[in-house]
């Protein structure tokens, strides 16, 4: 006999391609050029992905011209939603005067100063075009200036795709060499025993320890009390660095975690939000650190991308920070917050098993009966549940990732998140045999 799970997943499958046929058809011919039919894993999703036409605002607008609400914003980074009128017309007036050219540009400078203005701990930085770029070169930096090789990373975090971080439980991801994982360490977030315990055994070949400031690809899931100062304290203590990856959290506050959780890192690497929908990344930090990259230095650090700094991209990110103020900021969080907060009441009424973890615009929903602290903890929630809970939103008209993760941005209104909550009751209620038959101890509790 089928079960329910399996009987609800046709049922949404099903639906999915009566409402998806363009994308079906385009997913299968770009099968004949793009494995897997894309160039991104985070964006496939079964039966086939989902192909965009347009986004709009706060809308995205498939090919088959379904409408839904975005709430994934591309991975946290449309902080203003999409084709916001004055990110389109820094890029537009850009566009016409040239897209990159082998020599600087004075709206590098400008997207420096701005992102200097908001994170103290930043006296220099870098651009790159992605935030695995920036975290490559935090990691060459911190090897460079300290003269060790290890490199500590909590359990489970995302840091982009390269070899140093496609490290789990000690093991190389699948085609990447073994040896990478032998200068890898890793420890369980928010256990500050675990820190200490490996600064105890190693500490003085560590280059640096490398945190995000709100756990993203793990589950939005937030530091503990105290957790990132204790982090702070032992790289002080052996001499390491201190590494914040802020490239999903720099959202969270005008000068980003650091700044929300009160904490001083040596580097922090960026991206997403700063290059206002373009591709960008980039690593600041303390000067004596950063001065490296300089070309004027006795044994400069090799920093090269042909796109780095394009000022298409440095435009778009100069208007985008200038309309993100404190206030813009504390909207989203307030609007995160509105989404938590309906997420818990409706667990609640239907007394189910879902939670809801992260800071401010951030937020992610997990199928577990308890609240996960920790990458390991996220993992055990149902991934099954989750995807079938995308998929039932989805053609409810809210597209929310894969994960579970929602990041609103500041075109999204109230009503729309109240919207949200609403299509995830309903979804919930839907859902309701599967999740008694995958998680029957927790729903009964
Ligand atoms: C915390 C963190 N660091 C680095 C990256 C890599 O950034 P990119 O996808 O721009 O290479 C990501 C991507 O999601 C991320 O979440």
């Amino acid at each position: 006999m089928q079960s329910e799970s399996a009987r609800l997943a046709q049922e949404l499958e099903d639906e999915y391609r009566r409402c998806t046929p363009a994308s079906a058809a385009l997913a299968e011919q770009a099968q004949r050029a793009l494995p897997g039919g894309d160039t991104r894993n985070s964006t496939y999703m079964r039966p086939y992905p989902l192909y965009i036409d347009r986004g709009e605002g706060a809308y995205l607008v498939d090919v088959d011209g379904n409408r839904v609400l975005d709430a994934v914003n591309n991975w946290t980074s449309l902080i203003h939603g999409h084709a916001h009128p004055a990110v389109v017309e820094a890029i537009n007036a850009q566009a016409a005067r040239g897209t990159a050219y082998a020599a600087a540009n004075p709206h590098a400078h400008r997207l420096a100063e701005a992102i200097k203005d908001r994170v103290p701990s930043v006296d220099l930085l870098r651009f790159t075009n992605s935030g695995t770029e920036a975290t490559m070169l935090a990691l060459r930096a911190a090897r460079a200036v300290t003269g060790r090789p290890l490199i500590v990373k909590m359990r489970g975090a995302y840091h982009g795709s390269h070899d140093t971080f496609e490290v789990a439980d000690g093991v190389a991801a699948p085609g990447i060499i073994p040896g990478t994982a032998d200068y890898v360490r890793e420890v369980q977030f928010n256990n500050p025993e675990d820190l200490s315990r490996v600064m105890e055994r190693e500490g003085s070949q560590v280059a640096a320890v490398i945190v995000e400031g709100v756990m993203g690809a793990a589950g939005m899931l937030p530091p503990e009390e105290g957790y990132l100062q204790h982090i702070r304290r032992e790289t002080e203590r052996h001499g390491a660095l201190m590494v914040m990856d802020e490239v999903i959290s720099l959202r969270v506050a005008p000068g980003g975690a650091q700044e929300l959780f009160g904490v001083s890192p040596d580097l922090t690497t960026m991206g997403k939000i700063i290059g206002g929908g373009l591709p960008v990344g980039a690593v600041g930090g303390r000067a004596e650190v950063m001065r490296r990259y300089s070309p004027l230095e006795p044994g400069f650090l090799h920093h090269s991308g042909t796109f780095n700094a394009n000022p298409l991209t440095m435009v778009a990110g100069i208007a985008t920070l200038e309309e993100l103020d404190a206030d813009a900021t504390g909207y989203i969080n307030r609007l995160g917050e509105r989404l938590a907060a309906g997420v818990r009441t409706l667990a609640a009424e239907q007394q189910v098993p879902l939670q809801v973890t992260g800071t401010g615009s951030l937020q992610n929903v997990h199928f577990a009966a308890t609240q996960p602290r920790t990458a390991g903890e996220a993992a055990q929630a149902d991934g099954e549940l989750l995807r079938l809970l995308q998929l039932r939103l989805l053609l409810d008209g809210v597209f929310m990732a894969r994960r579970g993760m929602f990041a609103l941005s500041t075109v999204t209104t109230e009503a729309e998140v109240d919207g949200i909550i609403a299509a995830l009751r309903s979804a919930i209620r839907w859902l309701r045999p599967a999740i008694a038959e995958r998680l029957p101890v927790a729903a009964a509790g």
